[in-house]
């Protein structure tokens, strides 16, 4: 696609797609700054313009650490791009392995991030109405960023606070009262997806489809039944913490300053003794946080004076190729070189490291066989898995199939063809994350015979 206001700023990739279009990684061709631009087609819907005002009036008066910085915007038609901090540690969903979680020390400090972007939020009169791992990302440093201000509104005005109505959000992580009410409260609501992001963090699973009684999760949750899962794979610690999150009364849940005086919350992990490693209590260790693990290494790889591109670093190849051959770029610290007569707010953050141009992704592999063998192995498996496999051009697939819960789960695979080998890569286009990487992982192990576990690449020429 060409961006034709854009001068000197390549499209190098697409970072992920949602039912408003999609966010793209731009770099300057000069400089090497590099930002996020989120796509929107207002044409869809005749209510979408006015929703893209209202997140562009909110998003653009926010400036805290743990929020995705708003650069500024811009108007071709029935077409608005946003441009935003680009976060190169990807999806917070990234971190969570199927059914696992991650290390405890991490989910905490996430959480206490997360606790710092909403009472920042709520301070200023805003509530998120939608905080869920897809729209909390990572920079760098793995700090956390919320973004998507997509259903964002004001609920506090001189000091005047109101009741919302609309129903909106994302359901498993929709507060009770939103079903069960017409009006409630701002901020328990977010407090409460909050408390579902903390759950889905420890134990990699979403505890329910939605919180009401019909639904069997909910009930033995109200019925404090802590030996079932999720809850059982969380330590008292962080599970007393949950359970105050998680009260169905939004006026006796735990509020900001109650979290903030909370045990786990304040003092956190028990370092576990070394010798159990620092991982502490999880001791499964599948596919996907081994690819995880090999993208940490990779950013040591990078973090050196002389970049050694092995061991998956293709993916700064191909942006170095993109980018005439240099090594770093940074967040752009002149957005007005980007944005010809558009409205610009604020300056952008720190600059990057070479590594940080990596978009650590863990949802795809090489094959080891041409791009036409990959594809009819990745059919026949989506065949014997009984997925709905569809080409939707000659180098991508769309595959579609209904998750445990019966919602609907569609992912594209891309094909992208580089020296000898074969890259799949798989990316969420709609349905629940977390049973999206688990059937990645199941059509990995069944293309385990075609993929290449070979690293070093060749270098650029
Ligand atoms: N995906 C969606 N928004 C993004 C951003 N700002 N940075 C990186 N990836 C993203």
């Amino acid at each position: 696609m060409a961006v034709p206001f854009v001068q000197d700023w390549d499209l190098v990739q697409t970072l992920g797609e949602g039912a408003y279009g999609e966010v793209r990684l731009l770099v300057n061709r000069q400089t090497e700054e590099a930002v996020a631009v989120k796509v929107i087609d207002t044409s869809q819907a005749k209510e979408c313009a006015e929703n893209v005002k209202k997140e562009v009036c909110i998003h653009k008066m926010l400036n805290h650490p743990n929020i995705v910085r708003f650069f500024g915007h811009r108007k071709e038609g029935p077409t608005v791009y946003l441009f935003l901090e680009y976060c190169t540690g990807g999806e917070l969903f990234d971190r969570i392995e199927p059914d696992v979680g991650m290390a405890e020390k991490d989910a905490h400090r996430f959480f206490q991030q997360l606790i710092g972007a909403v009472e920042y939020l709520h301070g200023v009169g805003i509530t998120h109405r939608d905080i869920k791992p897809e729209n909390i990302l990572l920079d760098d440093k793995d700090n956390l960023k919320l973004t998507d201000f997509g259903l964002a509104t004001m609920f506090r005005f001189k000091g005047r606070e109101r009741l919302l109505n609309r129903l909106c959000g994302t359901l498993p992580y929709v507060a009770p009262e939103l079903l069960s009410q017409t009006e409630y409260k701002a901020q328990p609501a977010d407090i409460w997806a909050c408390g579902i992001v903390l759950a889905a963090m420890l134990a990699g699973e979403l505890p329910w489809d939605q919180p009401s009684e019909s639904c069997q999760e909910y009930s033995d949750w109200l019925q404090k039944k802590t030996y079932l899962p999720p809850w059982k794979k969380i330590q008292p610690m962080p599970l007393s913490l949950l359970s105050k999150l998680l009260l169905a009364s939004p006026d006796t849940r735990i509020d900001i300053a109650g979290i903030q005086k909370d045990r786990w919350f304040t003092q956190g992990v028990k370092q576990p003794p070394a010798s159990l490693g620092s991982t502490g209590n999880k001791q499964l260790r599948s596919d996907v946080e081994l690819i995880s693990r090999a993208s940490s290494d990779d950013r040591m790889q990078f973090s050196s004076s002389q970049p050694d591109l092995a061991a998956g670093g293709w993916e700064a190849m191909l942006l170095i190729g993109q980018t005439d051959g240099q090594v770093s770029f940074s967040q752009p610290t002149k957005p007005e070189h980007m944005l010809l007569g558009s409205q610009l707010v604020g300056t952008p953050g720190a600059s990057q490291t070479p590594f940080q141009r990596l978009v650590r992704r863990m949802t795809r592999f090489f094959t080891t066989v041409n791009a036409e063998s990959s594809l009819s192995a990745l059919k026949d498996v989506c065949n014997n898995l009984g997925l709905g496999f569809k080409l939707t051009c000659t180098k991508q697939v769309t595959v579609s199939t209904l998750d445990k819960r019966n919602n609907k789960l569609i992912f594209k695979v891309h094909l992208l063809e580089m020296d000898q080998r074969v890259l799949l890569d798989f990316r969420l286009s709609k349905g629940d994350g977390l049973e999206f990487k688990r059937l990645f992982v199941r059509i990995k192990q069944k293309l385990g015979d075609i993929i290449s576990t070979q690293k070093i690449l060749l270098p650029i020429t």
